[in-house]
């Protein structure tokens, strides 16, 4: 098997709720276009304290009823060998960007973006951060994930000349 064309890594602050809900909405997408042997997906944090755990719960339960599995992921920091592997790396908010910075060489030339910038317009140009709201926080990440996943894998299908199955013929 050949070494997938594009790696795409998520972004947030825990690696528990966002970029995880993102890694797997987005993998399934991947799945079902038949693009996992193209497409790498991988999500990270810039914070510490979730290291080696698996998503939040309330994450994992909300996603479960759309039908995307989270349980196998691990947060892990996001690192500087990340930017000499990753072709994607997308941030859930302004500060994840900012948080990733120091890690950033000055030539790096990959895609280096807020994850909703692949979206539709709509009313928010960041994921909000769902850790300290109710149910309703983690469905608006699943609603605003959708969107922006399908939107990415447009993107990418695109700069990469691989076959679309969402572009109808
Ligand atoms: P995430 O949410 O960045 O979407 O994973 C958070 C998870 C944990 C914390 C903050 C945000 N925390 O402070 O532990």
């Amino acid at each position: 098997m050949s070494a997938p064309k594009v790696k795409v890594l998520f972004v947030c602050l825990g690696n528990i709720c966002r970029s995880p809900t993102a890694h797997a909405v987005f993998q399934k997408m991947v799945d079902d276009a038949d693009l996992s042997d193209q497409i790498l997906v991988d999500s990270a944090g810039t914070g510490d304290w979730h290291i080696g755990h698996p998503p939040d719960a309330r994450a994992q339960r909300k996603a479960l009823t759309r039908g995307y599995d989270l349980s196998p992921l691990r947060a892990r920091l996001v690192t500087g060998e990340d930017f000499a592997e990753f072709h994607y790396i997308i941030g859930m908010d302004d500060s994840n960007m900012t948080n990733m910075l120091p890690f950033k060489p000055a030539n790096y030339d990959g895609e280096f973006k807020l994850f909703l910038s692949y979206g539709e317009s709509s009313d928010y140009r960041e994921v909000p951060d769902p850790y300290y709201s109710g149910d309703d926080g983690f469905e608006l990440v699943l609603d605003l994930v959708e969107q922006a996943a399908a939107g990415l894998l447009a993107d990418i299908c695109k700069r990469y000349s691989l076959p679309d199955s969402s572009v109808s013929s």
